[in-house]
């Protein structure tokens, strides 16, 4: 790209880094290789002034100069050669105070950090809009996918009734291993360790917080509603089993762990993360490896689906970079995105929400017992969508597979009370949520 000569000189616009780690380092390579091409594109010459890191001696993939770096992160929120600020730390503190500093003392701030958004972000929106300076954070909500801004932007008038993420690599490289491999679920998260996806203790991962996280700050950008990590169901995939995968794929179905956030006719909403057997015909079935997707449907514009990578210091430093040029652009003519109002959540609870369910039962084998199982989910208004039963003749027991119609998650409860009492039942070996309409 060349400058347009009737474009004044770019203006310099001076980001101070806060961490130089995978998405910091990636950042300042993209920065340093881009900032021509940006400065002819958009009229801002972006250039990284400083850099705070926690330990200034350790060897970095990326050439900095020494004047750049500090282990101060104080020092860089309030310098007079810093414009902007980038957040890529991590965790509550001390992210949580230095952009908070930073947004008080004007500048506007761009993070990655899901967790500080998901339990802060309502706070820290409303300090930036009473500041008038920008808080953007396209990275935190499945990295390197722009999936944001065309949600508070392109969006912003739609009637967004549903969204439906892949939106933790993580797991969904596990249950891709487990249904195309064979894998159980150790020798896949045993893989996914080898190959750097999953940390060395998984459970933000695997017990589905990080993909709760993420989807707290999806519902409140869907929905305009204030909602912490706290307000979101989740459950993890330790429980799904490489049989329950394969009568899945039997069944004509795909396991993903699936942050669901809803919004009802009464305007209540409830966000959930769970494992969900995805119709193989759905676009998410088809997401695999350590890929992302967000589905989103809305009254008027239909279903529409976002895909790339979610992780990664390339894809996510893609995003951040987006978020800062946008910021820069905003800053040198003096104006600012605003996220709007966010109103208190009306949480519909999880006992009321609407799910259809797989169920697994294992059942004494003996003439009656069929009438028996499903006439508890018929006195407890859960009407079944399909059953089949596996296992040999002459077997002892039978295995029931049941799939149900959407029914209130209170009702599938008091079905699964009841028939853990039967003596005909031996026991209830899968409960797995299955996608459905909304
Ligand atoms: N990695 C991804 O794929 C990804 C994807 C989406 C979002 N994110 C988010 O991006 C953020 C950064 O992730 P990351 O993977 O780049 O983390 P990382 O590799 O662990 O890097 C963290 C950086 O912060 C620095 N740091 C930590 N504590 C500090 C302190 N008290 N003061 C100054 N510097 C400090 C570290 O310094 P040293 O280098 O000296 O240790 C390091 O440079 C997180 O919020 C993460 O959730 C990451």
């Amino acid at each position: 790209v060349t400058e347009n000569p009737d474009r004044p000189a770019p203006r310099t616009v001076r980001v101070g880094l806060l961490g130089c780690g995978t998405v910091g380092g990636a950042l300042t390579e993209l920065v340093t290789g881009r900032c021509d091409d940006i400065a002819a594109r958009t009229g801002v010459r972006l250039t990284v002034s400083r850099i705070a890191v926690r330990d200034a001696r350790r060897p970095r993939q990326v050439q900095l100069a020494d004047a750049v770096l500090t282990e101060d992160p104080a020092s860089v929120v309030t310098a007079d050669d810093v414009d902007v600020v980038v957040e890529v730390i991590g965790g509550i503190e001390p992210a949580r105070t230095l952009i908070t500093t930073a947004l008080r003392s004007g500048k506007p701030v761009v993070s990655a950090n899901k967790e500080l958004l998901a339990h802060h972000g309502a706070e820290l929106f409303e300090l930036a809009d009473a500041h008038g300076v920008d808080l953007l954070f396209e990275a935190a909500v499945a990295g390197g996918i722009p999936f944001v801004r065309p949600l508070r932007e392109s969006l912003a008038g739609e009637d967004v009734t549903r969204v439906i993420g892949i939106i933790n690599g993580t797991t969904n490289y596990i249950l891709t291993k487990m249904t195309e491999e064979g894998w159980s679920y150790t020798e896949a998260l045993a893989e996914a360790q080898a190959l750097g996806y999953a940390e060395a203790d998984p459970t933000a991962d695997v017990g589905g917080f990080d993909a709760g996280a993420k989807a707290a700050i999806i519902a409140g950008i869907a929905f305009g509603v204030a909602l912490s990590a706290e307000d979101v169901h989740h459950e993890g995939i330790t429980e799904v089993s490489a049989d329950d995968i394969a009568t899945a794929r039997r069944l004509g179905f795909q396991i993903k762990l699936l942050a669901v956030a809803e919004r009802f006719d009464d305007n209540s909403v409830a966000v959930r993360v769970h494992p969900t057997m995805v119709p193989e015909e759905h676009p998410l079935a088809s997401v695999r490896d350590s890929f992302n997707a967000v589905f989103v449907e809305g009254r008027a514009v239909g279903e529409l689906m976002f895909y790339g990578r979610g992780a990664g210091g390339g894809p996510t430093a893609s995003a951040v970079l987006g978020d800062v040029i946008d910021a820069s652009v905003n800053l040198v003519q003096g104006s600012h995105a605003s996220l709007g109002v966010f109103t208190p959540a009306s949480l519909r609870p999880q006992s009321e929400l609407p799910s259809a369910f797989y169920l697994a039962v294992e059942v004494a084998d003996q003439p009656g017992v069929l009438a028996t199982v499903a006439g508890v989910f018929g006195t407890n208004g859960v009407s079944i969508r399909s059953m089949e039963q596996v296992g040999a003749d002459g077997d002892a027991t039978a295995r029931l597979v049941f799939i149900t119609h959407a029914a209130r998650e209170a009702d599938v409860s008091a079905t699964l009370i009841k028939l853990r009492s039967l003596d005909v039942v031996g026991s209830i070996d899968s409960v797995i949520r299955v996608l459905g309409d909304a």
